[in-house]
């Protein structure tokens, strides 16, 4: 882009966000954004966080509407812990691939096969899915949602990686579905030792979702929440990423003066991009695409969801 093309943009962006924040008031809304969203939204935000987090926010907010600033799934968790909250998301399409990995008919069919094993679901499922499952989790808490439960056996949907990463760190037999993320799936150790060559004094931070031979790799292995906090206290200056760009966002807020450099160049979910503030405007100004779940599948998928937060 030129500069005056550059200059254009940068004023649009102060008109949309000076209309969000009049809309945000006049709605008595609230802007929940995932460290995925692009930064621009971030900026916004009222919270950024990772999906356990702006679960709890959601769960606990008084607002009367809620922007969802994620995927669909999310907006869905949302709208199940907060019932009477308008929920609305920028665009219907931001949906997750893994999410749609894993249906009610395959996961009712693994449960007749081992009657005995808790249902673990990430959160990253549909609501269906929750409204099937025992308990959910995020990456921020998988390994410990699996060793609160009582059974010796755990279904595990949908990300095969988390699974396996899990795995290592409990003594229950785990049945792991075959899904996985897309983007985080695809950094490929080539990738990694690449980079590594390149930058031979930086520490690799790497998320579960992706590959395990990808994730041995890392000097540090966690969620998106618990990547942030390692990078904003380590002594270290410099970092490779293994995750979703727009955590990019957050890393420079919280230390401006270390480098972070993305593992792949691909690192970037397609899904999560598709919001802009445009279409949060648009979304707090007609107060759609708004996220209903029939009362039916709410009533047993909020079981898991506040099983989940529950967990210590
Ligand atoms: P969290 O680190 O927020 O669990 O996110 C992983 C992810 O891929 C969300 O879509
Ligand atoms: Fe789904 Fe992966 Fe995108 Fe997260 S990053 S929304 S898991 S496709």
């Amino acid at each position: 882009m030129g500069d005056q093309a550059l200059e254009r943009k940068a004023e649009q962006n102060r008109e949309l966000k000076e209309r969000i924040l009049r809309l945000k008031k006049e709605r008595n809304a609230i802007i929940l954004a995932h460290y995925y969203q692009r930064d621009e939204i971030q900026e916004i935000a009222d919270f950024r966080g990772d999906s356990f987090l702006l679960a709890q926010k959601a769960a606990t907010t008084d607002a009367d509407v809620i922007v969802f600033c994620g995927v669909h799934f999310m907006g869905e968790s949302a709208k199940i812990l907060a019932p009477g909250k308008t929920v609305v998301i920028p665009d219907e399409r931001a949906g997750c691939p893994m999410a749609d990995m894993v249906n009610v008919e395959g996961l009712r069919a693994l449960k007749r096969q081992h009657p005995g094993a808790t249902v673990v679901a990430y959160i990253n499922t549909s609501a269906d899915v929750k409204a099937e499952t025992d308990i959910c989790c995020t990456s921020a808490n998988a390994v410990n949602v699996v060793n609160s439960v009582e059974s010796d056996e755990v279904i595990w949907v949908p990300d095969k990686n988390l699974g396996d990463y899990v795995s290592k760190f409990t003594n229950k037999k785990m049945i792991i579905w075959e899904g996985y993320c897309n983007t985080h799936d695809m950094l490929s150790v080539r990738d990694v030792m690449e980079m590594k060559a390149q930058y031979p004094n930086a520490k690799f931070v790497v998320h579960p979702e992706c590959r395990p031979e990808v994730v041995k790799l890392g000097d540090f292995v966690g969620s998106t929440t618990a990547i942030l906090k390692y990078c904003r206290e380590s002594d270290h200056k410099e970092f490779i990423v293994g995750t979703e760009d727009g955590v990019g966002y957050q890393l420079r807020v919280d230390s401006p003066d270390k480098e972070f450099h993305f593992a792949s160049k691909y690192l970037v979910c397609p899904n999560m991009k598709v919001n802009n503030l445009k279409k949060v405007a648009r979304c707090l100004e007609t107060l759609s695409p708004q996220i209903h779940v029939p009362e039916s599948v709410a009533a047993k998928a909020i079981q898991s969801l506040e099983r989940m937060l529950q967990v210590k």
